[in-house]
């Protein structure tokens, strides 16, 4: 009788404590410890659901450092399957490093650490031991005064030309060491997570809960509950890129549902040409082409994290503006040369977007053919110019040869002669140094091109900030008046955007003669107020009323606050967009189309779809800020794939082609919470398991006595549920 009572009523707190709800007291026939057992559960399961509503925190602003894998190693951070958890201790100077290393009486610890010591001495300590099981990084404002850069000291190092076979002196950086503050932070491996914190009024409420909970008091340590974060950031993929790709390819060999755990980085180069050409067929191999080339991607030690201020935006937004201002000359139809503007992605990571295409012209997969490049010029990080002098790098060893020395001369005196009268003072770099790291040395790695490399610098980067998240607006100096809306933001010309304003326009007349072009150059003139505008868009806020008015209406989810330029494995990535509209918008011309015969141009007469790419895009608002007014632009602007040559052609181990690839992960987040004290936590366990057992117990004897228990109702009121 007495288990037939308690199997009867045990389902009361059961399923009140399933559902989340606190029931009142045990009835007083209980048993003693049978009574006792379950009020600590009743109170132990209602304490930990409002421990779960009121005291966790979540972090909402924060960027995880993932795992990247290469042929050969992962880099990158990770934490335990189900998070990692620790006391949290602010790091804001060196000396707050010991309690964290030696002293602390309750580790393993989370270090909220200043963004002034994220640096390689402080991670190399916190790296070599076990009383560390995460780290939350805060941003240093300002910028830190002596550089960062969690890059490399030669960045893109071995997949560049210079090699054991060419150029053996220049290779490995052995002459000029391009990034001298790379600490080379984002190619290390760890083994706890990393977050930034990219919100400084969040950080407070993290050091809040730290004073108020953790601060150790006069040397002893201090008391339970204590201030703790967790931080998840599980990636599935180990080892190497060959690994996971190995393993996926597999796994779709022998499952219809393959597992991937990595992604190859991939997306889109933007390419466009002065005048138009077939774009599914073959250009003829007497025609000349004058490449012009920038970078679109950036990086930073952070997922998602790149700012690109310098490392790209400069450089693209230059190179945007000089194709405006050549395509507003008048006589670009008649030039005896073409010109072809090039935006590669991916370059940050072993040049995946340059190399790719290369790899097509060889293949000919491509409208180009190497044997139809005339020459080469590429911009690369312009907007930190000293005096106004940019540099203008060339090849050496190529140069060797007498017929490409001539050439390459004639480009540089052409260049010279293009900035006269401009504002722009150009240099030779030297004989003696070779080509900064740069798109167009895959391009020499195929074929001796002549070519020069534009930068602000001659020997190391003016960039203080590369590939980091302080490579930022203010980084190359872009100052605002107090107080100006966003529209009259957008609008407003810099001395930044004047100061590239003039290397577009020497850039843009120094084609226009490479092409061919005979008559004065004066008129050929970039126009500060797209540059301005570009910049707006690119580094501060891209849903602006200009980015707006250029996309097509179901790209409008693209446009976030602040931009982001990392080429990601997703594709095409938003500033891949952008870049193709702004090049659209600044090189094409609307036409009278209707919304259907844009859609499908090619059911309209001489629309020539073969030449030209067709877009319906939004239009500015009506000025009663109601309605848009859609339209459509013509152009010769197109996409062409920006994934590795490694992955065509599945050698995974290359040595040739990047191999970057991105690990999968099923959760980030980031979470602050009070802990009790070791004791209660094991209490807690160890009451857990007894209720374990103790209901395993009942649920052994209600089965057993089911028969009885149930057949026979005693009170018909009882079973009414
Ligand atoms: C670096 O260059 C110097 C000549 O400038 C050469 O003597 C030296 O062997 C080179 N080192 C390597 C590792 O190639
Ligand atoms: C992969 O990356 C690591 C870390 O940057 C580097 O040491 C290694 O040389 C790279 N492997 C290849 C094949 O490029
Ligand atoms: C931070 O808090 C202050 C005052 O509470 C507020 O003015 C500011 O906008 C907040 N900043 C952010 C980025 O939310
Ligand atoms: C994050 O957002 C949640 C829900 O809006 C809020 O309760 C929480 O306080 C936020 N976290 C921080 C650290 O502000
Ligand atoms: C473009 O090239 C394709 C393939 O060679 C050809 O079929 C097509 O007619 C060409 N289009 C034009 C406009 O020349
Ligand atoms: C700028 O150039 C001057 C000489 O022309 C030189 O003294 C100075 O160090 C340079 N500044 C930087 C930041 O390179
Ligand atoms: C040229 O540029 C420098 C700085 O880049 C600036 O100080 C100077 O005023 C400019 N001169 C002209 C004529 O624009
Ligand atoms: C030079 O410009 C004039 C008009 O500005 C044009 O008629 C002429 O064709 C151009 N000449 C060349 C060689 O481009
Ligand atoms: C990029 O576009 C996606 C939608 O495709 C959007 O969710 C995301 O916020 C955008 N990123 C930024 C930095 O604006
Ligand atoms: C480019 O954008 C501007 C501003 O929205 C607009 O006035 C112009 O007509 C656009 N041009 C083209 C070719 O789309
Ligand atoms: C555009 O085309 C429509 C019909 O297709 C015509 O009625 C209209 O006049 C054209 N507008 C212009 C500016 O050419
Ligand atoms: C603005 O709205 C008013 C009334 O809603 C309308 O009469 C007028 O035509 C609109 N103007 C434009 C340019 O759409």
């Amino acid at each position: 009788m007495a288990v037939e009572v308690a199997g009867r009523s045990s389902g009361g707190p059961a399923m009140a404590a399933a559902a989340g709800g606190c029931r009142a007291p045990l009835p007083a026939w209980w048993g003693m410890l049978r009574g006792l057992l379950l009020a600590v559960l009743a109170a132990g399961s209602c304490q930990g659901n409002s421990v779960e509503r009121k005291i966790y925190i979540p972090l909402n602003k924060t960027a995880p450092c993932v795992r990247l894998l290469n042929a050969t190693h992962q880099i990158g951070c990770q934490s335990s399957i189900s998070g990692d958890t620790g006391v949290i201790h602010v790091v804001e100077k060196e000396e707050d490093l010991n309690w964290v290393l030696a002293d602390g009486p309750h580790p393993p610890y989370m270090v909220l650490l200043d963004g002034s010591l994220f640096n390689r001495r402080v991670m190399q300590q916190l790296k070599g031991t076990s009383r560390v099981s995460g780290l939350a990084v805060t941003i240093a404002k300002p910028s830190p005064p002596q550089g960062f850069s969690p890059g490399l000291k030669c960045p893109n190092d071995g997949f560049g030309v210079y090699s054991k076979d060419y150029g053996p002196q220049f290779a490995h950086c052995n002459k000029t060491v391009w990034n001298p503050v790379g600490s080379g932070l984002s190619y290390e491996d760890f083994h706890f997570p990393i977050f930034l914190l990219e919100d400084a009024n969040e950080t407070q409420v993290i050091k809040q809960c730290y004073q108020d909970h953790n601060v150790p008091r006069d040397g002893s340590g201090p008391e339970y509950p204590l201030c703790a974060m967790q931080l998840f950031s599980h990636m599935h993929a180990v080892t190497s890129t060959v690994t996971c790709m190995r393993r996926s390819s597999l796994q779709s060999t022998f499952s219809i549902n393959p597992e991937v755990v990595c992604d190859p980085l991939l997306d889109y180069n933007v390419w466009s040409t002065l005048q138009p050409i077939n774009s599914s067929g073959k250009v003829d191999p007497e025609k000349e082409v004058v490449i012009v080339a920038t970078r679109i991607d950036s990086h930073s030690f952070f997922w998602n994290i790149a700012p690109g201020a310098e490392s790209a935006v400069s450089s693209f937004v230059t190179h945007l503006a000089a194709a405006e201002a050549l395509h507003k000359a008048s006589d670009v139809h008649l030039l005896q040369r073409n010109i072809m503007f090039t935006f590669f992605q991916g370059e940050t990571f072993d040049y995946i977007g340059s190399s790719r295409m290369v790899y097509d012209m060889e293949k000919d997969k491509f409208p180009l053919r190497l044997d139809n490049i005339h020459s080469f010029v590429e911009l690369n990080q312009v907007a930190l110019r000293n005096d106004s002098v940019l540099w203008m790098h060339t090849d050496p060893v190529s140069r060797m040869n007498e017929s490409v020395d001539v050439q390459v001369r004639n480009l540089l005196d052409i260049l010279e002669n293009s900035s006269l009268g401009a504002n722009v003072t150009l240099q030779e770099a030297g004989f003696s140094q070779p080509l900064p790291p740069s798109s167009f040395q895959r391009f020499l790695r195929a074929r001796h091109i002549p070519g020069v490399v534009l930068t602000d610098h001659r020997t190391t980067f003016q960039n203080r900030y590369y590939q980091s998240m302080y490579d930022t607006p203010e980084n190359i100096r872009m100052q605002y008046p107090e107080g100006l809306s966003p529209e009259e933001t957008l609008e407003y010309v810099t001395d930044t955007a004047k100061s590239l304003a003039e290397v577009a326009t020497v850039v843009a007349r120094a084609l226009y003669r490479l092409a061919g072009g005979a008559n004065t150059t004066s008129a050929i003139q970039a126009d500060p107020k797209t540059v301005s505008r570009m910049l707006y868009g690119f580094l501060i806020k891209m849903n602006n009323s200009w980015f707006q008015s250029i996309i097509k209406p179901d790209l409008k989810g693209i446009l976030g606050d602040v931009p982001q330029h990392y080429v990601a494995v997703s594709s095409p990535v938003n500033t891949t967009y952008l870049v193709q509209y702004v090049l659209a918008n600044l090189t094409g011309t609307i036409v009278n189309f209707t919304k259907d015969e844009c859609l499908n141009p090619e059911k309209s007469p001489n629309s020539e779809t073969d030449m030209y790419d067709y877009a319906w895009v939004q239009g500015s608002l009506d000025p009663n800020l109601t309605s848009r007014v859609p339209y459509c632009v013509r152009s010769t602007v197109h996409l062409s794939k920006a994934l590795s040559p490694a992955f065509e052609l599945r050698q995974w181990g290359s040595t040739e082609y990047s191999t970057w690839t991105e690990s999968r992960w099923k959760e980030i987040r980031a979470r602050i919470f009070l802990v009790a004290s070791r004791e209660l936590e094991i209490i807690t366990l160890v009451v857990g398991i007894a209720i374990l057992v103790f209901s395993l117990l009942a649920t052994y004897f209600i089965n057993a006595k089911a028969d009885v228990l149930f057949s026979i109702p005693r009170d018909p009121g009882a079973v009414a549920y």
